[in-house]
């Protein structure tokens, strides 16, 4: 089978309801980054931080994955499929694909804060001041922050290096080293599907579908589908 690597951010989860981050106003859910989702701001106002992704876990526990999701899942049956996500949510999971890879963490995890190889499921709970991990750490939100480095990046970049095809869906692209990803992928076929797709794209080699997830999705799956039956 084909190999597909897809490389997913929060657009593709905006038709189930859940924000993305750079189309409001620099602001993620009323606040600013930089004082929620940083290491500073974790040693400045740690309870504000685990309030904010108690929140944000919560939100996601509500959400379902939509068509774009669903649709991912579908091409399994015709690829062999690997989804690189920037998201925290779970709902590639939740859909049903079977080889997801978070770039930036997830939200149903809390990790020490002193040894990060401490990583705990923690479901859709809540993480709490005193709650410690095993060697007596306060746990803190499996997320990558700003300013912190990506340890799955290495390991994801032969994926994109061997894709016989790529697409990327609903992402700004503008977080490094996510963003480098894509020059990996100088032999394949590739697509972008975001409604506001041309702008980072130029002089890339992509063909930009420029529409929602669900739409976008939809209508590249149709023709990758009679590719694959063509060929
Ligand atoms: N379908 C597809 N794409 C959409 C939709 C939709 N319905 N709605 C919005 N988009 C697109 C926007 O046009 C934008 O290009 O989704 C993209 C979202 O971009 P960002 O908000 O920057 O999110 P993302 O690229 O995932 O951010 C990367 O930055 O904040 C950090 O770590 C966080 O993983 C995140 C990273």
């Amino acid at each position: 089978m084909k190999k597909i690597v897809i490389l997913t951010g929060a657009g593709i989860s905006a038709e189930s309801g859940l924000k993305t981050f750079r189309d409001s106003n620099g602001l993620w859910e009323n606040h600013k980054i930089e004082d929620v989702a940083t290491p500073y701001a974790w040693k400045s106002n740690p309870e504000l931080v685990l309030d904010f992704y108690n929140k944000r876990r919560l939100q996601a526990s509500k959400a379902f994955p939509n068509k774009a999701h669903l649709s991912l899942v579908e091409l399994e049956k015709y690829f062999d499929v690997t989804i690189i996500t920037q998201n925290v949510d779970d709902l590639h999971e939740r859909a049903g694909s079977t080889k997801v890879i978070h770039l930036h963490g997830e939200l149903i995890k809390a990790r020490s804060s002193g040894n990060p190889s401490l990583i705990y499921n923690i479901d859709n709970n809540k993480i709490e001041i005193g709650d410690l991990c095993d060697e007596g750490h306060q746990l803190r939100p499996h997320i990558v922050w700003f300013g912190e480095e990506v340890p799955m990046i290495t390991s994801v970049i032969p994926f994109f290096q061997v894709a016989e095809i790529v697409i990327v869906i609903g992402t700004s692209l503008s977080v490094y080293p996510a963003s480098g990803l894509i020059d990996y992928a100088s032999g394949a076929d590739c697509y972008y599907i975001d409604p506001n797709g041309s702008k980072s794209m130029a002089n890339k080699n992509f063909k930009i579908i420029p529409h929602s997830a669900v739409k976008g999705v939809k209508e590249l799956i149709e023709e990758l589908k009679n590719k694959s039956m063509n060929s």
